[in-house]
């Protein structure tokens, strides 16, 4: 098994950027079905890595949708309609989506269009549906069937694209049409608002994590790990753990797949890089060639540690959160494979290096996203009878 390692030489303990705040939150405990989804506490992890604890923040049911995506979709289009209502008064008070279906009624026909790897691109055609709105969703020709079909499921219009998710990314630029409003979690120059509004959505899952923690009567994390594709998920989680206004600045790891580690490769050369397909990992979330410029500077900025690793520890990592009662699926169990495989005895000096700039230890406190279920069923059977 190969692991590359990079330690940030930027990385700082506290990002000057604007303070993260509850309004999304506020936003998607109005939508039909919210709940808080678990922390779960995983002593089994906890073992086979050697630390103190592990938190898991379990996002394999999210607003009944297999991945935390929909929480950027959901803001990200709230935002970027309530901009564009006629008299440029918003949304103001509102109880139920109902409501708000009916006040984007002058804006309809409209279609909601993106490019995506499965999960943003199934969440946004939930978001479609909830408010009576089209969904075009382009995605690369590669794609497991099951993630296809599902976003089908939720009344898309699905294109493939030959290529890659970078090449899908162009073509729904390109082809969004008249009725057509772009929402992308990535972001390139001259498209920044609406990718900036997909980075605040993902936040409800943090401030859950700091309430769940504070019930609890617990102490933050010392290490948060995260997945990253094109970064936006990294950018919630680097501008929240290392706002000015908190006491304690866990350090992050983010783990990408060897094949496709755009960011690592970007922070390596001090400025935003291509990485070249195919990209052909399982971890399927994170098959992305290049980062979002919105994401950009918080990640660039704060995390300390990145990882690339190949397909085999997601596999194991899959196996080893299942035996602890949470199903994960590649993309999801990507961040516990990165740790494990750096955690893991000896080692090359860059991952000796990586390791003493994360500090972990005996009684370190882990936090790990299972950002995504069993998104390809299949998949997910072969890997845990052992194959894959
Ligand atoms: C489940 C899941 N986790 C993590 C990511 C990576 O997020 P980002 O592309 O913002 O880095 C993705 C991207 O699609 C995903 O689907």
């Amino acid at each position: 098994m190969s692991i590359r390692t990079l330690v940030n030489p930027n990385a700082r303990e506290i990002l000057d950027a604007p303070v993260p705040d509850r309004a999304p939150l506020r936003f998607h405990r109005r939508l039909p079905g919210y709940g808080e989804t678990p922390l779960v506490d995983a002593p089994g992890i906890a073992e086979s890595l050697g630390v103190g604890k592990v938190l898991v923040k379990d996002e394999s049911n999210r607003l009944g949708l297999p991945a935390f995506k929909v929480l950027g979709a959901s803001w990200a289009v709230y935002r970027a309609l309530e901009e564009r209502l006629p008299g440029g008064e918003g949304f103001g008070g509102w109880g139920a989506v109902e409501e708000l279906r009916e006040r984007i009624a002058p804006l309809r026909p409209l279609d909601l269009v993106a490019a995506t790897d499965g999960n943003h691109g199934r969440a946004l055609a939930r978001v479609a549906g909830l408010l009576g709105l089209g969904a075009k969703i382009f995605v690369p020709e590669d794609m497991a069937a099951a993630r296809r079909e599902a976003i089908a499921g939720e009344g898309a219009e699905v294109i493939v694209v030959r290529g890659t998710y970078d090449e899908a990314v162009e073509r729904s630029a390109e082809e969004a049409g008249e009725h057509g409003l772009v929402v992308s979690d990535m972001s390139w120059p001259g498209y920044e608002r609406i990718p900036g509004w997909v980075i605040e959505g993902y936040s409800t899952m943090l401030w859950e994590i700091d309430d769940q923690l504070e019930r609890r009567g617990e102490a933050g994390p010392d290490l948060a790990v995260v997945q990253v594709g094109v970064g936006a998920f990294a950018a919630a989680v680097t501008r929240h753990f290392r706002s000015p206004v908190r006491s304690q600045h866990p350090k992050l790891l983010g783990v990408e797949p060897a094949g496709a580690d755009c960011l690592l490769e970007s922070v390596a050369a001090g400025r935003i890089v291509p990485v070249p397909g195919p990209h052909d990992s399982i971890m399927a979330g994170l098959n992305c060639g290049r980062p979002s410029l919105v994401a950009w500077p918080a990640v660039s900025g704060g995390v300390d540690v990145l990882v690339a690793v190949d397909d085999g520890p997601a596999r194991e990592a899959m196996r080893l959160t299942a035996a602890s009662g949470i199903v994960s699926g590649e993309t999801g169990a990507a961040g516990l494979g990165g740790l494990l495989e750096l955690l893991r005895g000896g080692g090359s000096r860059g991952r000796e290096e990586a390791r003493r700039a994360l500090g972990v230890g005996g009684e370190s406190r882990v936090l790990l996203f299972n950002c995504e279920g069993a998104t390809d069923p299949d998949g997910y059977r072969r890997v845990m009878a052992g194959a894959g």
